[in-house]
């Protein structure tokens, strides 16, 4: 790799090894997966959303492959809290001599639930809590997701930063009418960052059974096919913040890295990719980055940094 250029990222001073990371969801659910995502070369890796008891999830079908990317009702499937800490303490000492941060990722009902599972992730000692307050799958439990509605995803923010005193990623949703205005309400209650985009709310219908193909009926859309929505929503989240954004949806090769970060992300997730070719793609995806930026005399990550927004 060309000496010259820096991948290192600075989020929330926390300093990653490259700006990739892997995206809550995806190979997320135990300490050895996460060590061996960080060893392929991921810059900073995000456990599985944990909810305050355990969650069977959906029944199967939960997820579906096809061209563009993928369509999945997992149902946040998860231990609970607390075993979800253990996960996250035997993680984080594994990932500390790697220098790969941890984002443990917390989901409730409440914003009170919110902010006990906060509480007991925290104990673990990641080096950030990302709040999943944008899922599309568990609304008929749950209702409309927290994400939907700028006072509702403030009120969550400031019951987390309340109780726990680590940097906070609040993760947001597409299918809002206007995403800026919720980037807005969570940075002034407090948020340290941003995590834009969660799934697109979608469906598939199998026309020779004449019935949803998920067991859930609906579903979240990932992968290559959401990622203009994901530019866009991170371009407009760039214009209305000052808080880093983590740029996530359907990256999966350096350039579409590189277009996030042009858009004004500070970190670029990965999930679908990870999820169909494995985790290699963490040291394919820098490896073309860094080919880019040589070709396009970028020195550092930061110099490409909402270069859209001229
Ligand atoms: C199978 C699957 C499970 C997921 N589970 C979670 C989750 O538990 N918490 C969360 O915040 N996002 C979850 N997501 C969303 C991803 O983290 C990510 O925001 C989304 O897939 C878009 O990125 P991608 O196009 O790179 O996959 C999940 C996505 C998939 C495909």
């Amino acid at each position: 790799m060309n000496p010259e250029i820096t991948l290192e990222t600075n989020l929330c001073g926390v300093r990653l090894p490259n700006p990739t990371l892997l995206a809550s969801g995806i190979l997320g659910t135990s300490a050895a997966l996460l060590e061996r995502v960080a060893r392929a070369g991921a810059g900073a890796v995000t456990a599985k959303s944990a909810s305050l008891e355990p969650r069977a999830g959906h029944p199967n079908p939960t997820v579906i492959s096809w061209e563009a990317g993928l369509l999945n009702a997992v149902g946040l499937a998860n231990p609970g809290a607390t075993a979800q800490a253990g996960i996250l303490r035997d993680a984080r000492s594994k990932l500390a001599t790697l220098g790969v941060p941890l984002i443990a990722s917390v989901f409730g009902g409440t914003s009170e639930e919110f902010a006990g599972v906060a509480q007991v992730l925290a104990e673990a000692e990641p080096d950030f809590l990302e709040l999943n307050i944008s899922c599309p799958n568990v609304g008929d439990e749950f209702g409309r997701p927290f994400a939907a509605d700028p006072q509702a995803a403030a009120e969550v923010t400031r019951a987390v930063k309340a109780v726990v005193d680590v940097p906070v990623i609040v993760k947001l949703s597409p299918n809002v009418a206007d995403i800026a205005g919720v980037a807005r309400a969570v940075e002034e209650a407090g948020a340290d960052a941003i995590a834009a985009i969660n799934t697109v709310r979608g469906m598939a219908i199998d026309v020779r059974a004449a019935r949803p193909v998920l067991a859930n009926r609906f579903g979240g859309l990932s992968g290559p096919a959401i990622k203009p929505v994901a530019v866009r929503c991170v371009f407009e989240c760039f214009a209305a913040v000052s808080i880093p954004i983590i740029g996530i949806g359907g990256v999966s090769n350096g350039l579409d890295a590189a277009e996030m970060m042009m858009a004004g992300a500070t970190a670029v997730g990965i999930g679908s990719a990870v999820y169909q070719n494995g985790p290699e793609v963490f040291a394919r995806i820098t490896h073309e980055l860094a080919t880019f930026m040589t070709e396009e005399s970028y020195r550092s990550v930061k110099e490409m940094r909402g270069a859209a927004h001229k």
